[in-house]
């Protein structure tokens, strides 16, 4: 029988600057009822000009690392799901590895947007539970606020900062990785985009003026592949697991939008709402990191018992997306 992948470690890192929505509607046309009537978000995170995505993924690595009870030199493999680097190269996980002193471990950053962590512990799973390799790390770092555009209201309410972790290892009590579900859709691409700093557009002052170092969202169009997208993911880890809803515990959508997280959270209606975890009124939209800090936030402050199965599942840019089916297993759990 193969030995199951679990998170044996999970850590978070929210800078401490709040950006209310009252903050909000002094720099943009907007107000606080449109804001919290349309996303569900009242204030979210904002970095300190001296943090990155490396410096709060380095945290949120540590934070993982005391969790899970292992040193740096024991991680022999760091993923990076970002799509706000430090650098185009080399690659966060490189600085990362460095500033934990992670010396044993190799390191690769993965784009897969707001996907992103889900599709580094469909990674880490397949990495461990092959044999290739011990503990990996696993960490969803977003700097958001560097590629935002502070001047267009359809986009600058929704993004936040932040970092998330975990440590994905055969040994030790945790939330066994029981499936997971990925999909991408290429020809979508240029609904969620930032055009120009890549190959195709390299930076010049024109790309500079013409404001194409920002986030580009057709909001509406995004919002409808978002739903039936995380909706199809779920299905397919619990037709994997022969499974149903129902026997879902906790639900951790991405926190792009409420309206979207309780477009899925009607699919599990048995699920009483304290069991569809939100954090998009305090954080907002992280990206990459958000499945991740509510997964954090929600071992640490709530009670999640012995076989009690927590299902994740995001969308983003890419068009990416995926699910993941986690069962608390062992003495951690009560
Ligand atoms: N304040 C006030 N009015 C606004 C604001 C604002 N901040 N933003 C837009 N509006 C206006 C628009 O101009 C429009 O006005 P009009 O009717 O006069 O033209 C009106 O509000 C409605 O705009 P819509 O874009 O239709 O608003 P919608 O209800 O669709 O909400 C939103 C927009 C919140 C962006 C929503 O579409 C959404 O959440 N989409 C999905 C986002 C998502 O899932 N992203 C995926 C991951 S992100 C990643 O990968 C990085």
């Amino acid at each position: 029988m193969i030995m199951k992948a679990k998170v044996i470690g999970t850590g978070s890192y929210l800078p401490e600057k709040v950006l209310s929505n009252r903050d909000l509607e002094r720099m943009v046309e907007t107000n606080d009822e449109w804001i919290v009537s349309r996303t569900g978000m009242k204030e979210r995170r904002i970095a300190a000009p001296d943090e990155f995505t490396s410096t709060m993924g380095a945290v949120a690595a540590r934070h993982a690392l005391a969790d899970a009870g292992l040193a740096a030199e024991e991680i022999d493999y760091i993923l990076v799901a970002t799509l706000t680097p430090d650098y185009a190269f080399p690659s966060t996980a490189c600085l990362i590895q460095h500033a934990i002193g992670a010396k044993q471990a190799v390191a690769v950053d993965m784009q897969a947007a707001c996907s992103g962590y889900l599709y580094c512990l469909s990674m880490a799973k397949a990495l461990v539970e092959s044999g290739m390799y011990k503990n990996v790390l696993v960490i969803a770092s977003e700097k958001l606020s560097s590629i935002t555009n502070y001047k267009d209201r359809s986009t600058c309410v929704l993004f936040g900062d932040g970092a998330s972790a975990c440590i994905v290892s055969l040994k030790g009590s945790g939330l066994a990785i029981e499936a997971v579900q990925l999909g991408a859709d290429g020809e979508q691409a240029n609904l969620l985009i930032m055009p120009a700093g890549g190959c195709r557009n390299p930076a010049t002052a024109e790309t500079v003026a013409q404001e194409l170092h920002f986030i580009k969202m057709a909001g509406n169009e995004v919002f409808k592949h978002a739903v039936r997208r995380m909706e199809a993911a779920c299905k397919g880890c619990l037709d994997t697991l022969k499974i149903n809803e129902t026997d879902v515990s906790w639900l951790i959508p991405h926190q792009a939008n409420l309206r979207i997280i309780d477009a899925i959270g009607r699919r599990f209606e048995h699920l009483p709402p304290e069991r569809i975890f939100k954090t998009i009124q305090k954080y907002g939209n992280t990206s990459a990191s958000s499945v991740g800090i509510a997964l954090d936030e929600l071992l640490k402050n709530h009670t999640v018992k012995k076989d009690e199965k927590i299902m994740l599942t995001a969308f983003g840019s890419g068009l990416t997306w995926g699910a993941a089916l986690l069962r608390a297993e062992g003495e951690r759990f009560a």
